[in-house]
């Protein structure tokens, strides 16, 4: 696969919008601020990587961005529509419909083959009809699985197991894609590859995409690159980053 080439998500409408987002955890008697103040604004179309050391708490950024855990403070907006407002149920509602999740693991089912991952999202939503089967056929193709769509996990590589589960995130039609060290797990190549077809699908199908990586290849693209430290994110790559991301 090629790399992507970059179309200015500019003058898009935000997706994912975090304003001022503050999360404090437990410590001894205490607690400890893991994020404060995170502002981010995530447009269809664009794609942006979040860096940071272990423990900045770039895990907790995407799950207040996903909506499973709520901040102590701040707005999380996805597709237009504030969220600290809304019930438990509703917040689920606006997951469901628009937010898909990539982990570092491709969290497959084991006794499910490749096509039958992805039918599973159309069948928790009351919804596997014959379109929703080719829909799943035709995603599989898209990442380069057409020959493995019978195939259960165990018989799947590392990266063919990670590009099914990237299939999986885009069946339910997500407006936001978050993905958390999706190349964790891969050797250089097969991450490139990974973080290539992410960069593909967030253009072609008009995502705004947050992808937590260590990953330096992420230096070759072209969109935003943050990085989280002291609770904030911070622009990575301008002057006296020489790329070396911890
Ligand atoms: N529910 C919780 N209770 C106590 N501490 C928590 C809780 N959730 C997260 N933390 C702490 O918050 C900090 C940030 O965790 P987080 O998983 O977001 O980091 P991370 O940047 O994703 O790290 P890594 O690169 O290792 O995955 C860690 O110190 C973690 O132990
Ligand atoms: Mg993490």
């Amino acid at each position: 696969m090629t790399a992507p080439t970059p179309q200015p998500a500019a003058g898009r409408p935000a997706a994912l919008e975090l304003d001022d987002v503050e999360v404090a955890v437990p410590d001894g008697d205490g607690t400890r601020t893991i994020l404060a103040g995170v502002a981010l604004e995530v447009r269809r179309g664009e794609l942006v990587t979040i860096a940071g050391r272990s423990g900045a708490g770039k895990s907790t950024l995407l799950a207040v961005a996903g909506l499973l855990r709520r901040p102590d403070r701040g707005e999380v907006t996805i597709a237009g529509r504030p969220t600290s407002g809304l019930s438990g149920r509703e917040r689920t509602v606006v997951r469901r419909d628009h937010v898909a999740v990539v982990h570092q693991s491709a969290q497959l089912f084991p006794s499910l083959t490749a096509v039958e991952q992805l039918e599973l999202v159309a069948h928790i939503r009351g919804r596997l009809d014959r379109a929703a089967r080719e829909r799943a056929r035709a995603l599989l193709a898209e990442v380069g699985l057409a020959h493995r769509m019978d195939a259960l996990p165990a018989h799947l590589s590392g990266g063919e197991r990670q590009r099914v589960a990237v299939a999986r995130a885009l069946m339910a039609e997500p407006s936001v894609l978050l993905a958390d060290e999706p190349t964790a797990a891969l050797d250089p190549e097969r991450g490139q590859e990974i973080l290539d077809l992410l960069a593909v699908e967030t253009r072609e199908r008009d995502l705004a995409t947050v992808v937590v990586t260590h990953d330096p290849v992420t230096r070759s693209w072209p969109d935003r690159r943050l990085e989280l430290r002291g609770g904030r994110l911070h622009e990575a790559g301008g002057p006296g980053d020489d790329g070396a991301l911890t």
